[in-house]
């Protein structure tokens, strides 16, 4: 089988079969307009491939998870944030001289211009992180022009992933009004994101080594998920040839919604009103009645219909994290470990394949680390920029890529005559 037949009106055509090496049948329909003037129709674009990707394979009935390859959890066990980094966006785990000079470069790139202090200095006392994480990340192309030099775009690639830390960290203390903490040379890069989060000019900041671990994974776990909205967003303005720092401001901007990279702190919101473990059955009838908006959040996922791999990781951390600040019995986690097993044992969620997913614990652990549920989505979009700029880099380097330009199902008047102001 190496095509697809399509019967329109009384013609029949042949469209060519692409098989992935993962076994999977994409239809190709590059040329169907121009043969049949039919377009396809896919809102929401759950059956739409995008692009070709040798980046990240999701498998969401078995529920799996690789990154160029390598299982989600064997890399959550034996790697680190930045040897991730490395896979993503150059193809393959790095040797230790390889992992020495790029961990060098992701921390000495840390400092940011001293001139973008004053962009912070602009935003009202209690700007959203996420807001200026977004803005800020776009200003970067104006210190750092994309002259279309290769050198020049890889160190922008580091530029990037090392100095949205330093951002997110600077928009944090913006927020609270505190000092801007510097990153220091000497820490990795979940340790001096920590630092720059929480060390104050008056006192420094321990880094737990259990808590900077449980960081670095939240950052792994989260680092690319293939072809989700904001990556998409980033693929769709990179195709412009739009510079990598926008083409990154527009997949934070995606991220923000609590449909994708919102969910996090959603669901710290959801626990909170449901306030005590004996209101769960109440919350549970109100998920499952279809007149009632309410849905438990972190449960259900767009393409996992089975366990969220990632979310099997983040509750062993979840208790690695609660275990070492002494706060295992917190009412919170209670509620969450009783809410998940219900939901797990529940008709519907089971007929509906509705499973915890990776939010359902992040948002607890970064609670518990002391984090404002302000900063979940901004780290979630920390995690997510290196996925984000892997994608584009490979949307790049194929010299094949066109502008993403998707056609429309018009429904709107057909032509009418204009009439004047007067006589309408
Ligand atoms: N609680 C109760 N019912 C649910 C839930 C939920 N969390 N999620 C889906 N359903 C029901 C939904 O009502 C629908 O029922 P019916 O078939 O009777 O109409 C059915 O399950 C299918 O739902 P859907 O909305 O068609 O599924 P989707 O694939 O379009 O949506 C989702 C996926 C993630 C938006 C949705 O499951 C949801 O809203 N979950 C809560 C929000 C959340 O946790 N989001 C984080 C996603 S993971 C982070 C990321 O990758 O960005």
């Amino acid at each position: 089988m190496d095509t697809a037949k399509l019967t329109l009106g009384d013609k029949e055509y042949e469209l060519p079969l692409i098989v992935g090496s993962e076994g999977e049948t994409g239809v190709d329909i590059r040329k169907l307009r121009g043969q049949t003037g039919a377009i396809t129709l896919d809102s929401g674009y759950g059956n739409t491939g995008s692009c070709e990707s040798a980046i990240t394979f999701i498998d969401g009935e078995k529920g799996i998870l690789r990154y160029r390859g390598y299982p989600i959890e064997e890399l959550a066990e034996h790697t680190t944030f930045t040897e991730i980094c490395y896979l993503l966006v150059y193809g393959s785990l790095p040797n230790k001289k390889e992992l020495e000079q790029f961990e060098h470069e992701l921390t000495h790139h840390s400092l940011i211009h001293e001139d973008m202090k004053k962009f912070f200095e602009g935003y009202p006392p209690n700007a959203p992180p996420m807001s200026v994480l977004s803005t800020i990340a776009a200003s970067l192309s104006a210190y750092y022009p994309a002259n279309g030099d290769p050198k020049e775009l890889e160190l922008n690639i580091i530029r990037l992933l090392a100095k949205l830390k330093t951002i997110a960290a600077f928009s944090f203390k913006k927020s609270i009004g505190q000092a801007y903490i510097y990153p220091r040379n000497d820490l990795e890069y979940a340790e001096n994101f920590l630092h720059m989060m929480f060390a104050t000019p008056c006192e420094d900041y321990e880094v737990n080594p259990i808590i900077a671990k449980a960081m670095d994974r939240i950052f792994l776990l989260h680092a690319d998920h293939e072809q989700n909205a904001s990556t998409s967003t980033v693929r769709l303005a990179g195709s412009t040839g739009a510079n990598p720092f926008a083409c990154i401001a527009a997949g934070i901007a995606a991220l923000w919604g609590p449909a994708h990279g919102g969910a996090n702190e959603a669901v710290l919101k959801m626990l909170d009103e449901i306030g005590d473990e004996k209101n769960i059955d109440k919350y549970i009838k109100k998920a499952k009645d279809k007149d009632d908006p309410f849905r438990i959040m972190g449960f259900g996922h767009r393409v996992y219909k089975n366990y969220d791999p990632r979310a099997k990781v983040m509750q062993q951390t979840c208790h690695e994290v609660l275990n070492e600040l002494g706060v295992e019995d917190n009412p919170i986690l209670k509620m969450a470990q009783r809410l998940e097993k219900i939901a797990l044992e529940d008709e519907y969620f089971v007929e509906k394949k509705l499973y915890p997913n990776v939010d359902f614990y992040s948002g607890i652990i970064l609670d518990a680390m002391g984090f404002p549920t302000s900063m979940f989505t901004p780290i979630f979009a920390l995690a997510r920029t290196v996925g984000w700029i892997s994608q584009w880099k490979e949307q790049l380097s194929d010299p094949k890529h066109k502008i993403g330009r998707p056609r429309q199902l018009y429904l709107g008047e057909t032509e009418r005559a204009y009439v004047d102001i007067e006589n309408r």
